[in-house]
């Protein structure tokens, strides 16, 4: 399948997909079977597997969907990232951040300092992907739905350049 300018092929299926999610839920109901934690799904990649994931959590929970807005900070800080859409308090509260696909890590990062500045009470990730990078780092995800190689991928929420989002299955970009 052909996007812009990348070939891309076939990588991870639905229903590979749905049995990760769902496995993935199971472990959230179950270590927060006594909490109700706030779900900060990041957007804009995250949304159609934030969605499928929320579906199948039967502890009592909310949901936060923000978003990072990189700015340009001074010419020796260069840019920083930060939390937009915040509607609720987070004080003291246990959170889990949903992400599509932990790479560098390094948007993780920033968002998990910005959130204990507020006085969370926890804070966790569940991330339907990550890649080598993020392991090479030890980057704290505690839920991760598919270690994969440094590659690109596309579909399921994940876009090339805006594009791809509403594809059923994940897709990854062929080597040229
Ligand atoms: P990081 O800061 O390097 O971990 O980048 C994470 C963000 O970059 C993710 O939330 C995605 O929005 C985006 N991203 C990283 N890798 C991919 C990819 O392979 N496909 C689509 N988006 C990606
Ligand atoms: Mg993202």
């Amino acid at each position: 399948m052909q996007v812009k300018d990348l070939q891309f092929k076939q990588f991870i299926n639905k229903s590979k997909v749905q049995e990760q999610v769902r496995a993935l839920a199971q472990q959230i109901n179950s270590d927060y079977q006594d909490k109700t934690p706030v779900f900060l799904p990041i957007l804009n990649g995250s949304f159609i597997f934030a969605a499928d994931l929320i579906k199948q959590i039967e502890i009592q929970c909310t949901v936060s969907f923000v978003k990072t807005s990189s700015y340009s900070g001074t010419a020796s800080t260069g840019q920083l990232k930060t939390l937009i859409g915040l509607e609720a308090s987070l004080f003291n509260q246990d959170v889990i951040i949903i992400e599509d696909v932990v790479d560098t890590g390094l948007t993780l990062q920033k968002i998990i300092a910005e959130l204990r500045g507020l006085g969370t009470k926890s804070v966790q990730v569940v991330a339907l992907l990550r890649k080598q990078p993020a392991r090479a780092k030890q980057i704290d995800v505690k839920y991760v739905g598919f270690d994969i190689d440094d590659e690109f991928v596309l579909g399921y929420g994940l876009d090339y350049d805006g594009l791809g989002r509403n594809l059923k299955e994940i897709y990854k970009a062929v080597q040229k």
